[in-house]
């Protein structure tokens, strides 16, 4: 005995009341629930609101015929999945060909064998239930791979960000280690040039003083000498050769204060926490940059403001407050560059670009920085993100958007102060 899954639905389409009585007696009794329509319109609408799980369908009957109403349940998003078997009269192959090709799963020919009914309700009754199956594992199967794939994604951008972040941090520590090494290198031979140079101013002076003293003693020179003192310009020379000693000092001078100031910028051999003068880092950063706002044949000048206050020594991580600044004056260095390439020589001249850099105290604890341009400013959706990791409105290559993510960790988590951007137009600052 063939039997039906509990709670199965069939729905059965006919016009003859006996083929309807024989199939309900064979279904129902196999354990199936049975519907009965007997036109096409009303098997329409019942499988539309029941839903059954398979559809027995005769092929004439009067209104729609069979075809027309497997072609309308095929045609209808909710009922175009239920299998459909046809019942067709043994001798009619072209009504079945037809059937299947309306989509049909398969058709039984009349007058019904029991058996043959149910075995083939049963079959497609069973193929149906395994798509659904097949069908729910393989949502469950592209839901799983979607959830991969938005994890993958994740992970992927997490670890782009670490590398980032870790090449930014090694160009800045490189940075700081060649920074470092020049200065250390330049540092003994500029001494030597400076340490000489007082000697070299002496040992000229005596030399010039023994020529004098020659021509004193010896007024009458011979043709000879006359020409070499001729061909040199004795004179001029005597004039001109402590100058130049002069000079070379003061060169050898200005080297040492800028390997000083290297030094100090990298701050390499200072990586604890000491007092020092901010002012001291602000100047050492503006000497670094000094090359980025001088005027060139591309770019007009950027015009430095200092206002300096009268600030205490801060305890610090010295180091890493000079790369805050040299971040932060980089930045209205991009930004004012940026603005000038679009005004005219006219009004570069008539309103220079300016950087002004003011420092205050703000009681006895704290100390405040201020920095800024009269670039373009920045607009409100920038400053919401300024400090976001890799937020940059710059070309690629140009920026990495780590700039101002990293001074944030210095300023707030390494010093537990404070760091604001305030966008709205440049004071004048009575200057
Ligand atoms: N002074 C400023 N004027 C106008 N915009 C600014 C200024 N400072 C920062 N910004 C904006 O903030 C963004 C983020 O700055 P940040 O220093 O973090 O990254 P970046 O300068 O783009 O790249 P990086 O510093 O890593 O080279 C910049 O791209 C720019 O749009
Ligand atoms: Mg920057």
């Amino acid at each position: 005995m063939v039997s039906g899954n509990l709670g199965e639905t069939i729905l059965v389409i006919d016009d003859t009341p006996t083929n309807l009585e024989v199939l309900y007696s064979a279904l129902s009794s196999a354990g199936y629930e049975i519907l009965v329509e007997m036109d096409g319109e009303s098997g329409l609408e019942q499988a539309q609101n029941s839903r059954p799980d398979l559809i027995l369908l005769d092929v004439m009957m009067p209104g729609i015929d069979g075809f027309e109403t497997c072609h309308r349940l095929k045609a209808n998003p909710a009922t175009s999945h239920i299998p459909v078997i046809f019942m067709t009269a043994l001798s009619e192959t072209e009504s079945k060909i037809r059937g299947l090709n309306a989509g049909a799963v398969d058709y039984i020919t009349k007058p019904f064998q029991h058996e043959e009914v149910l075995a083939r309700v049963k079959i497609h009754l069973q193929i149906r239930s395994m798509t659904i199956t097949l069908e729910e594992q393989n949502d469950l199967l592209k839901n799983f791979s979607a959830h991969l794939e938005t994890k993958i994604a994740e992970r992927t951008t997490e670890l782009q960000q670490a590398h980032a972040q870790l090449i930014q941090q090694e160009r800045l520590s490189s940075l700081g280690q060649l920074v470092a090494g020049v200065a250390h290198e330049i540092n003994n031979p500029v001494n030597f040039i400076y340490g000489n140079c007082t000697p070299a101013k002496q040992y000229t002076q005596d030399l010039l003083d023994l020529v004098k003293l020659y021509q004193e003693e010896y007024p009458q020179s011979n043709s000879r000498l006359q020409k070499k003192v001729d061909d040199i310009d004795l004179e001029f020379l005597a004039k001109d050769f402590p100058k130049v000693i002069s000079s070379m000092q003061i060169g050898a001078d200005r080297i040492r204060e800028i390997v000083a100031s290297l030094r100090n910028f990298s701050r390499l051999d200072e990586a604890d926490f000491k007092e020092v003068d901010l002012h001291e880092g602000i100047d050492n950063t503006l000497m670094i940059l000094h090359h980025r706002f001088k005027a060139t044949v591309e770019q007009a000048e950027i015009q430095i403001i200092k206002v300096y206050g009268k600030i205490p020594k801060v305890s610090c991580f010295p180091g890493q407050l000079n790369q805050v600044f040299m971040n932060i004056i980089g930045n209205a260095i991009d930004a004012l560059q940026e603005h000038d390439s679009a005004r005219s020589p006219e009004e570069l001249k008539n309103n220079p670009s300016k950087i002004w850099i003011e420092t205050y105290s703000v009681d006895s604890e704290r100390v405040a920085i201020q920095i800024s341009d009269n670039g373009a400013g920045i607009s409100e959706a920038v400053r919401h993100k300024l400090f976001d990791p890799f937020f940059t409105t710059k070309p690629v290559g140009k920026g990495t958007g780590l700039g101002l993510s990293i001074s944030y960790q210095i300023v707030v988590k390494k010093h537990k102060g404070k760091i604001e951007c305030d966008s709205t137009p440049v004071r004048a600052l009575g200057l």
